[in-house]
Formats: structure tokens, C-alpha cells, sequence
């Protein structure tokens, strides 16, 4: 996903004028080199292996289709259909092997031969290029000073002024959209810690937020009726791609032209020496790791405290006796209450509220859809007596893990109980090498939305009429990337 970005943005980065153009001929050449491809091309069948996993009786285009589609029903059906735990597809023009399982898991996660970073250009559809993983690992390494306990306690009282700018824009009452109103909350968290002048421009933020959203959205890059070809998404992505080149260029420029410094990730990497293209690459890199995510997560977050009494009880009542040890303040409204979060020290946040760590950790596993994908860059793996070619696809649903009725029984009630048990298998941030880099920052703006809503608001969930629902619907699996409520919601904040 970031590479074929990195790369597009690099051949488009001087800025031609028939820019339009030369993407239309592109598409024209494209066009006719792959039906030439087509054409002449005749495969040679090899005769299957003896190791190899059952093979899934499905067309190509079917599966690139259902991956983007309905990739939960189209997995969880895959391990049907062939009766196995493992088998094999071909998913974007690639043999792909999906596991599952005590053993699946493990391997795909220790494996030290199986790639998060070579999936990126497959995955867009832009395979002509090759990755530099040094990319993300320039991500990757900012992250870890990113979360330094000094760093954290500076963003608290920062990411707090952007709960209560963001939330004075819903009113004293709104009925607000789940899947987009706190995923703005977290993009702006996400660009205050990126770039200070982008996050104090509302309407810039909102512009680079829509064009994220275009370059990750989960729009099949190829076209469905010829899926060897490239498909309008993908030149939609690659457009989006180029302005967001655009605007974090210009930001690079009016930073360095102002003579200014500032506190974000933007200055590090000017200090560093870093190019534009290195910036692009981490600003692209941190909003599409980490704000999707993290709105998503937060959202449903909101929604299962404020509707489950239980649960609902035990986090206010804990938020009050947390807010009353470190204040002394009996009157918490406006810059008053943001004054007082903001003084409480980093390590209370982190330890102090057991209650909610319970319903982060129960909300990762319930509302995560996510489906990772690794490429074997090393030699064949063996996996009991099946064998993972080298340069497969390897693909393992969360789904396993997360909504498997051996680990967590009526898999997909939301009991927050549940992570007392800490030898219950827990893929909530990944694991291995690639687990979350962000998980710190993550949780702790989390927590500190959460507080800060539930202090500030009455929340309830309303059905489509805007009368109150008991009863929360469940999270859409095959949505992979919103996880939107399988029925239509809206979540009401009323000012206290
Ligand atoms: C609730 C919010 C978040 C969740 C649930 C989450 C979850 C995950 C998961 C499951 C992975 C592993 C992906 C895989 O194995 O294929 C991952 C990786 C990653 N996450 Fe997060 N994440 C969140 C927030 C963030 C934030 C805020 C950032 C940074 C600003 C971030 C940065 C990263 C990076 C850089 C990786 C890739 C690590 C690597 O390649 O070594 N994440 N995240």
C-alpha cells in the first residue's frame, strides 16, 4: 500500500501540467499491453505437488473479488469448502496459502522468512515496483521516540485541545455517525503529532483525511472483469497519492521558509537531513498504520462501554475516582476539565485504570476485521506435511484467533472479564516483528478520548429514527475497513 504510493508520487513528483493526460495514455498503453499479454500468453500447468495444500475451487477473479468484497465470509467459507485448516488460492496473480490453527498462528508469526513489506505493491496492484522497506522502518524508528514517557506527557495536554475542538464542532446534542465522526478525532490526534501547521489548518487536515482515505481505501485495485488489469481505483489512488505528495511538500517548504521549529515529526526529519519523499513516506505511513485503526477501535470502544450497564458503571465510576485523586477541583467543564486531565501524569494513565485497559483489550479482539498478509521471501516452509512455496502469499485471519469459540466462548459477546485470563491466545496488536509499533501512543489516546467523552457527554446509541437502542448490533467482519454496525446507528452526545 505505501510503496505503490512512494513510488507513483515519485514518478509524478515534478508536478507536469498534462499530468491528466499522460495518466489517460498510461491507462490506453496499459490497456493494450495487457491484452497483448493476454492473448499470447499460454501458461504452462504444472502438475500440483504432492505437499501442497487443498486447492480452493475458485476462479482468480472470484477471489480477488470476495477478498475485497467480503473477506470474512469469503475465508471462513475457503476452510469450508476445501475441509482443511490450510489451503490455496491464487490472490492477486499469486499462489496464496491461508492458515489457521494453533500451528498456522505460530508460524505466521515467527517465521522470520514471511514479509509484511513485500505485500504492499501486490496488494495495490502496482507489482512493476520494487519496495524499500526502509520506508516503514523509517516509521518504525520515529515511533519508538514518538512514545518516549517525556514525548507522551508533552502530547497529553495537545491531544486533549483536539478532543475539545473537535467535539465543541458536534453542538450541545448531535446524533453523529459512527464511522465518521471519531475517525476525524483520531486523524486530527494522528496529524498533531505529524505536523503542527496541517493539524491547526482544519480545512487542509480535512482535505489530506479525504485523500487518505481514497489512497487506503479497499477498492479492488484491479478491474473485476479482467482482474489482470489495472481498475479505476487504482488511478484513483494514484492521484490521491500525488496531492498528498503535494501538501506534505509544501508544509515541508513553509516550515523551512518560516524559520520556525516545532514540536512534530515533520521538524525531527527537516533536522534529520530526511527528503521530501522520506517525509511523504512517514506521514503516509503513520496516518495509514495508525488513524484507521485507532478510530475504529475507539469508536466501538465507545459504543460497547456506553451500552453495556455493567461495564458502563464500572469505567465512570472508575474515571471519577481516577479524576478525583489527582484534582482537587469539584467544578470539571470546559478548559477546566482539559487543565485537569492534562496534569495527570503519564504513568497514572497507563496504570491507574484497570477497568477500561479491560475494555480496550476486549474491543481489539471483538472489532478488528483484520486480515494479515506476509510474502515468503526465503526458501520453501513446511507447515505439518504441507508446504508453503517460496514467494508465496501466506494470509492469516485475525478472525481465527479473535472469534475462535475454543479460546473465547460466545466468541462474539463483548466481555471485558474475559482478558483476566492472560494465557487466552491475544492477537489484539499483532505479534512477532510486526507487531503494533504504535500501541502506546494508541491506547493512550484512546483513554484519553474516552475520558474526556464520557466526562463531557451523556452518550447514548440511537436506531436510524434517533430513539434509544438497548441493544447494540453487531460489528461487520466483512467491512475490513471501517467495521461499520451491521445495522444503521448513530451515536447521540448530549452535553452535561
Ligand atoms: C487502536 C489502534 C491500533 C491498532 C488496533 C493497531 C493494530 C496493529 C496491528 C494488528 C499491527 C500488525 C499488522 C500485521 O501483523 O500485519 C500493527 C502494525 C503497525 N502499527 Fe498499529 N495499530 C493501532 C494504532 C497504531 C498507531 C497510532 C500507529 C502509529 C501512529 C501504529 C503504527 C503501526 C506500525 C508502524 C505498524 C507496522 C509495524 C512493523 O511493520 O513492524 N499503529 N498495528
Amino acid at each position: 500500500m505505501l510503496q505503490s504510493t512512494l513510488t507513483l508520487a515519485l514518478a509524478s513528483c515534478n508536478g507536469f501540467p498534462t499530468l491528466r493526460d499522460v495518466g489517460s495514455l498510461t491507462s490506453v498503453i496499459l490497456l493494450l499491453l495487457a491484452l497483448l499479454y493476454k492473448v499470447l500468453y499460454v501458461p504452462v500447468a504444472s502438475p500440483p505437488r504432492e505437499d501442497a495444500p487443498p486447492r480452493l475451487p475458485l476462479p482468480s477473479w472470484k477471489v480477488t473479488q470476495l477478498f475485497f468484497e467480503k473477506r470474512f465470509d469469503f475465508i471462513k467459507d475457503g476452510f469450508k469448502a476445501t475441509s482443511s485448516s490450510i489451503y490455496q488460492t491464487t490472490l492477486f496473480q499469486h499462489n496464496a496459502i491461508v492458515l489457521s490453527g494453533d500451528e498456522g498462528r505460530q508460524l505466521f508469526f515467527k517465521e522470520k522468512a514471511l514479509c509484511l513489506y513485500d505485500t504492499f505493491s501486490i496488494m495495490m496492484g502496482s507489482g512493476a515496483a520494487k519496495f524499500d522497506p526502509h520506508q516503514v522502518g523509517g516509521v518504525v524508528r520515529r515511533m519508538a521516540s514518538i512514545q518516549r514517557p517525556d514525548n507522551l506527557q508533552k502530547l497529553i495536554p495537545l491531544i486533549l485541545s483536539e478532543c475539545q475542538l473537535k467535539m465543541n464542532a458536534w453542538g450541545r446534542e448531535s446524533i453523529l455517525d459512527p464511522c465518521s465522526s471519531l475517525h476525524e478525532v483520531a486523524f486530527q490526534l494522528v496529524m498533531r503529532i505529524a505536523s503542527f501547521d496541517i493539524a491547526n489548518d482544519p480545512v487542509l487536515s480535512a482535505r489530506l483525511k479525504s485523500l487518505v482515505d481514497t489512497v487506503d481505501s479497499i477498492t479492488n485495485p484491479y478491474s473485476t472483469w479482467l482482474p489482470w488489469l489495472p481498475g479505476p481505483a487504482l488511478f484513483h489512488k494514484f492521484f490521491a497519492s500525488v496531492q498528498i505528495y503535494r501538501i506534505v511538500q509544501a508544509a515541508i517548504n513553509a516550515r523551512k521558509k518560516s524559520g520556525i521549529k516545532r514540536d512534530d515529526m515533520l521538524q525531527q526529519m527537516i533536522d534529520e537531513g530526511d527528503g521530501t519523499i522520506q517525509i511523504f513516506g512517514c506521514m503516509l505511513g503513520l496516518s495509514l498504520a495508525g488513524a484507521r485503526a485507532t478510530g475504529t477501535i475507539v469508536t466501538w470502544l465507545i459504543m460497547q462501554i456506553t451500552s453495556n450497564p455493567v461495564w458502563s458503571s464500572n469505567v465512570q465510576e472508575e474515571v471519577k475516582t481516577f479524576i478525583s485523586t489527582h484534582t482537587s477541583s469539584t467544578s470539571l467543564s470546559g478548559d477546566v476539565l482539559i487543565q485537569a486531565l492534562s496534569e495527570i501524569p503519564l504513568t497514572s494513565w497507563e496504570s491507574q485504570t484497570p477497568n477500561l485497559d479491560l475494555c480496550i483489550r476486549e474491543t481489539l479482539r471483538t472489532s478488528q476485521p483484520y486480515t494479515a498478509v506476509r510474502k515468503n521471501i526465503g526458501p520453501d516452509v513446511t507447515i505439518g506435511s504441507y508446504v508453503i512455496p517460496s514467494g508465496s502469499l501466506v494470509v492469516y485471519p485475525f478472525s481465527d484467533t479473535a472469534l475462535n469459540p475454543k479460546y473465547y466462548s460466545d466468541p462474539t459477546r463483548w466481555d471485558p472479564s474475559r482478558g483476566t485470563k492472560k494465557e487466552t491466545p491475544f492477537i489484539g496488536w499483532g505479534a512477532g516483528k510486526h507487531a503494533c509499533k504504535g500501541q502506546r501512543l494508541a491506547t493512550l489516546s484512546m483513554k484519553l478520548v474516552v475520558v474526556y467523552a464520557l466526562m463531557r457527554f451523556d452518550i447514548t446509541m440511537v436506531d436510524g429514527q434517533g430513539k434509544k437502542i438497548n441493544h447494540l448490533p453487531p460489528p461487520d467482519w466483512n467491512d475490513s475497513a471501517t467495521c461499520r454496525l451491521k445495522e444503521r446507528c448513530g451515536i447521540k452526545f448530549v452535553e452535561k
